[in-house]
């Protein structure tokens, strides 16, 4: 099977499997406790904590250890509680664990607007600084979109919105492990990252902050990372997440060149096939994100021939593939609901190889093939 699904989730790698393992077995102290058994537990996540710091070049107490990307999105949107002021702005294409989340707050007496996006996906800037308002308490924009790839000028816009002290927020869920994310030099206030996009288990993510930026814990309990996000700690998850993120910054360089060159394969194969759109062809994408249109194919129809031959692609978001729903990003940017309707994803992974790339592509010319 070729597994061209990375944004959904990634394998675990096996290094990340045998670091967790002791923590599953022989390892299984409280990381509250005070005497040996809860030592060296503790010890292992404050490892961790470092490893996954280093990832974004922050330092250890900048990381607090969340169920997921969902959970740190969640928990980041809490800001706006904190802020004292009563309007969020974030993306249109924003995930869902956002959206949904401000959209909450709007019950509870938030405002909030989206901002509308190019046909690339990218935020207009001068929108940005149309939207915002004296109430203004919250900016999340995501570093790059899971459907699209379509990475965003995080830097130039969280420089304007501290200047008008504003905290900003960014989803770099799908950016970390795929490209260098350094948190200081894009700016931010607060950055959500996940696990399971870069080799390590699901059920773990982070929230990387700036230690100025107060946060409203989602959960009330124990004091467990400094009272953000009590509850017993997923230790075996922290260390492989901490594992991951280690293999992911030594490897950095050569994964993301690996990556470029799968995608400069890829991308080089489809030029040729009538009809076919690769979204954001025209801006900065992920180097493992090909979002593909196709007019006149249903998607979901294409996503279960190529699975059929053997590749697994999606149809979007993970969440949205359950749906005929076409994809609000899409939308977002412009598409008709019925090229949206075409869209499949590929995500590549790291552990990917060209030979897989050429055999993808002559999948699908035969299948398009097939269908015309
Ligand atoms: C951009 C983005 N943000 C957040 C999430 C949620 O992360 P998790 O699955 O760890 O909850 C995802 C997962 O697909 C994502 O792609």
């Amino acid at each position: 099977m070729i597994y061209f699904d990375n944004n959904a989730t990634t394998p675990i790698d096996p290094a990340v499997f045998e670091a967790m393992q002791p923590f599953l077995t022989t390892f299984y102290g409280n990381p509250s406790s005070l005497h040996r058994h809860g030592r060296v537990v503790k010890t292992a996540i404050e490892q961790a904590r470092q490893q996954v710091g280093k990832l974004v070049n922050v330092e250890a107490e900048q990381v607090v250890f969340t169920s997921g990307g969902t959970e740190a999105n969640n928990l980041c949107i809490s800001a706006a509680v904190c802020s004292g002021k009563k309007h969020i702005l974030m993306a249109a294409t924003e995930h869902p664990s956002v959206i949904e989340q401000v959209r909450d707050l709007s019950t509870h007496g938030f405002m909030f607007d989206e901002l509308s996006v190019d046909h690339d996906g990218v935020i207009f800037e001068d929108d940005l600084e149309a939207s915002v308002r004296t109430e203004t308490g919250l900016i999340s924009i995501m570093h790059s979109n899971n459907e699209t790839g379509v990475i965003q000028n995080i830097s130039k816009l969280a420089e304007w919105a501290n200047k008008k002290g504003i905290v900003f927020h960014t989803d770099a869920v799908q950016s970390v492990g795929k490209i260098a994310i350094d948190f200081n030099a894009l700016k931010v206030n607060l950055m959500s990252l996940s696990g399971h996009k870069i080799n390590a288990p699901k059920g773990i993510g982070a929230v990387i902050h700036d230690k100025k930026t107060s946060l409203s814990p989602l959960l009330h309990g124990g004091g467990q990372e400094k009272g953000l996000r009590p509850g017993t700690e997923n230790v075996a998850a922290i260390v492989g997440f901490g594992k991951a993120a280690e293999l992911a910054q030594q490897g950095l360089e050569q994964r993301s060149e690996h990556l470029v060159q799968l995608q400069a394969t890829l991308e080089e194969g489809l030029r040729g096939v009538n009809g076919l759109t690769v979204v954001g062809a025209n801006t900065d994408r992920l180097p493992n994100t090909s979002q593909i249109l196709t007019e006149n194919v249903d998607g979901e129809m294409l996503l279960m021939q190529l699975d059929q031959k053997g590749v697994a692609i999606s149809s979007g978001s993970a969440c949205s593939s359950n749906s005929k729903k076409s994809s609000a990003v899409l939308k977002a940017m412009g598409f008709s609901d019925a090229l949206a309707l075409s869209a499949i994803r590929v995500s590549l992974g790291h552990q990917n190889t060209q030979q897989e790339v050429l055999d993808f592509i002559s999948a699908l010319k035969s299948i398009l093939n097939q269908s015309t």
